[in-house]
């Protein structure tokens, strides 16, 4: 079967942000799968506004050009189809190279993967829309790979790397390709069949370490506390409070208990 993800692959030396450059090619017309990956970003982001930040040559961070016939509103299924695909490699690696405990993957909402409960990977993903139609949506992945988390104090108390956590350098290109595989089949599964977006979701769902937990919630408009009691079909948190049920769309979720 021919392949969606990673069909072309480009990866340079450096680069402002991955993101920027995949959006610079879609806006140009450039086919669904299209891979940019880079060595060093010298301006790479995160979520709310937050930079990411990587040594040149250790890590994982690539972009992945997608043009599923999706609505605006199920767009949050690329995000957890990635979150899944990354799990799902994540273990393969585990696999590999076996360590006296088996890591314990796990899924942060709404977009971290975590290995031992420390953040190892984070997506963020960039659309356009216009029209109310989904134009292309930009997949965008970083995962900490070789380098040692204590060399950013201000990241070592929440974040974690495979190298840190496996005890040795792990090959990057080996993981990249297990990760495009991955990325290739979840998103067959998620545009290719519909009930993809609610199967992905139940999926996503049950494997998010944040449900059941009493969290705070930082949000753009200030700081929640409550009972992460569920999800709902747009993947938006629902946490329960002493007198309501209130629902968050994005936000930075610390576990309290
Ligand atoms: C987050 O956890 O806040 C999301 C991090 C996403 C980082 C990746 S690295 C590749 C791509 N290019 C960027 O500038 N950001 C994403």
């Amino acid at each position: 079967m021919r392949r969606t993800i990673g069909q072309t692959f480009h990866n340079y030396n450096q680069v402002t942000s991955t993101n920027d450059l995949a959006r610079e090619k879609a806006e140009l017309g450039e086919e669904e799968g299209l891979v940019i990956s880079a060595d060093e970003q010298t301006a790479g982001r995160g979520r709310l506004g937050r930079s990411w930040i990587a040594p040149p040559g250790t890590s994982i961070q690539l972009s992945v050009l997608l043009r599923p016939r999706l609505s605006p509103r199920s767009a949050h299924g690329i995000t957890q189809m990635a979150a899944l695909a990354i799990a799902n490699t994540l273990r393969e690696i585990a696999e590999a190279n076996p360590i006296n405990i088996f890591p314990v993957v796990s899924l942060k909402w709404p977009n971290d993967v975590l290995l031992n409960g420390m953040k190892c990977a984070g997506i963020l993903v960039e659309t356009r829309v216009e029209n109310e139609t989904l134009v292309f949506a930009i997949l965008g992945i970083g995962i900490n790979v070789n380098f040692a988390m204590r060399i950013y104090p201000e990241l070592s108390g929440f974040a974690t790397t495979l190298s840190d956590v496996f005890g040795k350098q792990i090959d990057r290109s080996a993981l990249r390709n297990s990760l495009l595989d991955n990325l290739d089949a979840y998103y067959r599964r998620l545009v290719n069949s519909e009930s993809g977006p609610s199967d992905i979701l139940k999926e996503w769902r049950a494997e998010l370490g944040t449900l059941g937990q009493t969290v705070r919630v930082l949000t753009q408009t200030g700081i929640e506390v409550g009972i992460a009691e569920d999800v709902d079909i747009d993947g938006a948190l629902l946490l329960r409070q002493a007198d309501k049920m209130i629902t968050l769309y994005s936000g930075d979720v610390t576990i309290l208990s």
